[in-house]
């Protein structure tokens, strides 16, 4: 924000090398260091706007200090202004404006909604991924059956995760990712634990060496990419194993509870 002629340019070659192919957006904040107004903001918005023709903005309501703050700390410590987004929002009704920051449940979301064109959710849907879901229901109104299940949710993820490693090659530990809180309770521990163990164990030398036990599992050549298996084989494999393990937890109970009902 410190620099909106740069911004402004890197908007403009980024709209001519992407053509009419990609929307471009632009991300910043109400603020940096010493400066949080709206003379600040109109000085960056005029001239990103007037050198690119960028016209979506994503508005973060809390102000960036460069020295001394984290990234993380950034996120915390400066106080939200919504007020001064809100300003923002009425100085240039002909972009479209997506607030941002502290929105974690439905009534900010709505709040937010009556004056804001688009509300982005960070941590909130890191920490409970189905609270999208919540949102489907309770503000566009989507019919239960068509809000798709977990097993819907994870098979569709784990075919774009294919496509990713197939065409660039991306990590399983960055796939991993918003995997890791899918699943509550219990499963969820179970899940997040083997999953870790599964990706740590193929990225050594151990998988090359002597290979998973591919005994009583779903492992296949369909499910490797490069001699490595891929996220949705390890994640299918992981799941595989969370069943067996809760169906022996069963079993164990009810042999326990067979032994008590005859003492
Ligand atoms: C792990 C993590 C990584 C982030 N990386 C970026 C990033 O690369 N670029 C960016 O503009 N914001 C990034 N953010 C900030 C979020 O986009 C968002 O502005 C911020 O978390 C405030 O929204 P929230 O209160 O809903 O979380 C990141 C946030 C988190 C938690």
């Amino acid at each position: 924000m410190k620099t909106p002629e740069k911004v402004g340019d890197i908007c403009k070659a980024m709209k001519e090398a992407a053509g009419d192919s990609a929307e471009i957006s632009v991300k910043f904040r109400v603020g940096v260091d010493e400066e949080e107004n709206l003379d600040f903001i109109s000085r960056f918005l005029d001239m990103v706007s007037t050198k690119s023709s960028v016209t979506k903005y994503v508005l973060h309501a809390r102000r960036a200090w460069l020295k001394g703050l984290s990234p993380k700390q950034n996120r915390t410590v400066p106080p939200l202004n919504y007020d001064l987004v809100y300003e923002t929002v009425k100085k240039y009704p002909e972009f479209v404006f997506i607030g941002n920051g502290g929105v974690e449940t439905t009534e900010g979301v709505v709040e937010k909604l009556e004056k804001l064109d688009g509300v982005m959710i960070g941590r909130k849907i890191m920490h409970d991924p189905w609270f999208l879901q919540v949102l489907d229901r309770e503000i566009y109104g989507i019919d239960e059956s068509l809000v798709p299940t977990e097993e819907q949710v994870m098979s569709r993820y784990l075919d774009y995760a294919d496509m990713l490693q197939k065409t660039v090659g991306t990590k399983n530990t960055i796939l991993a990712k918003p995997m890791f809180l899918i699943y509550k309770g219990n499963k969820g521990r179970f899940f997040r634990g083997q999953l870790g163990q599964l990706i740590s164990k193929v990225s050594g030398k151990r998988y090359v060496a002597g290979g998973i036990d591919k005994g009583d599992s779903l492992w296949g050549a369909e499910s490797e990419i490069h001699g490595h298996p891929l996220f949705s084989t390890l994640v299918n494999e992981t799941l595989h194993l969370c069943n067996k393990q809760f169906e022996h937890i069963k079993a164990r109970k009810e042999t326990s509870a067979g032994i008590t009902s005859i003492h």
